[in-house]
């Protein structure tokens, strides 16, 4: 089957063609907040409207086809931002009718799960999933990915963009968060994981006050990372033993993170587990992953059912198998 998929939840429109689940082509734009400042949904949605004709003809030109050639297209219908999820919705819309194609409605969070399971061999794990808008420990079980712990409330890699924007550094703040705590030393942060949940605000207000006062942009990203990732750590751990599995997956943006790796790559060799990561180019928001998951579920809906869902949570989504 050759899927078109659209992402657009969040900073990110993209378009990805796969065939039989091979990436054939994979074409994105990110949207990048003015200096200071978090993701403005309606200018997020101008940037998808802006870029969204150019990136899927550039999506079909890579891959040397046309729409003819087109089985479905699949969509992020949720969850997200709704000023940027209409976007997709609407021009994927467009193309099924326009094209006489299947309409795919495809979760957000299940891509991010169905994309690492596709390139890696990782075949039932506990799934770590971080980005800049969720943070959750999951695991597939009776028929669902089903929620096993969660942040309590700002997620990690939105943690990260707030202390790289206190920084006066640009979006996406992971990534400079990382390079500044290679040269960084520890200090003592709040570690709060309560149960199987995990809190990163107070830990974020903590370490902006500490760099407000005088500690080095060095020290606080490095102290950040350790702090946040071996909380990280220690759930998903405890969700390994919980669930009896035997493999680790990271999925999302912050997934790109080589501390993060590390750290959770020795904690599976202690318990004699696998350790997996999806490819750094697909851990960020991408149209491949809408594709890829479009493809292996294959469930087309109707027009009139196509609306976006703002909160789809994971776990409302049966999966069955
Ligand atoms: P979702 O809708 O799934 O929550 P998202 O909109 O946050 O996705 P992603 O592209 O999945 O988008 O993730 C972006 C996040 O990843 C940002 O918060 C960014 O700072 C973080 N990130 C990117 N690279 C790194 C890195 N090397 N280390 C840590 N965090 C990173
Ligand atoms: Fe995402």
């Amino acid at each position: 089957m050759i899927c078109l998929g659209i992402e657009s939840t969040a900073h990110t429109f993209g378009a990805g063609i796969v065939n039989n689940n091979e990436v054939v082509s994979d074409v994105k734009d990110m949207y990048i907040p003015p200096k200071g400042s978090g993701i403005i949904p309606r200018e997020a949605g101008i940037h998808h409207i802006e870029k969204s004709t150019s990136i899927i003809k550039e999506c079909l030109e890579k891959a040397d086809m046309t729409m003819k050639d087109i089985d479905a297209v699949a969509f992020s219908q949720g969850p997200g931002l709704p000023q940027c999820l209409r976007v997709g919705g609407v021009v994927a819309r467009m193309l099924a009718l326009k094209h006489k194609k299947p309409l795919l409605g495809v979760n957000h969070c299940v891509a991010h799960i169905e994309v690492g399971k596709n390139c890696t061999s990782s075949k039932d794990p506990v799934v770590l999933y971080l980005s800049g808008g969720n943070t959750q420990v999951i695991a597939f079980t009776e028929g669902r990915y089903r929620v096993f712990g969660e942040t309590q409330d700002v997620p990690i890699g939105n943690a990260l963009d707030m202390i790289a924007r206190s920084f006066g550094l640009s979006m996406p703040g992971g990534i400079h968060i990382e390079r500044l705590a290679k040269s960084g030393k520890y200090f003592e942060l709040p570690y709060v994981v309560k149960g199987m949940d995990l809190s990163f605000s107070g830990l974020a207000t903590e370490a902006i006050r500490q760099y407000k006062k005088g500690v080095s942009m060095e020290d606080v990203s490095y102290s950040f990372q350790e702090t946040c990732f071996a909380m990280l750590a220690e759930v998903a751990e405890r969700a390994m033993a919980h669930t009896g599995k035997r493999e680790l997956l990271l999925v999302g943006g912050v997934a790109a993170n080589k501390r993060l790796q590390e750290m959770l790559n020795i904690m599976c060799e202690e318990r004699g587990a696998k350790f997996f990561v999806v490819p750094m180019k697909y851990s960020g928001d991408n149209g491949s992953m809408i594709a890829v998951t479009g493809s292996i579920y294959n469930r087309p809906i109707e027009i009139e059912n196509s609306d976006v869902r703002q909160k789809w949570r994971v776990d409302e989504v049966a999966i069955d198998s």
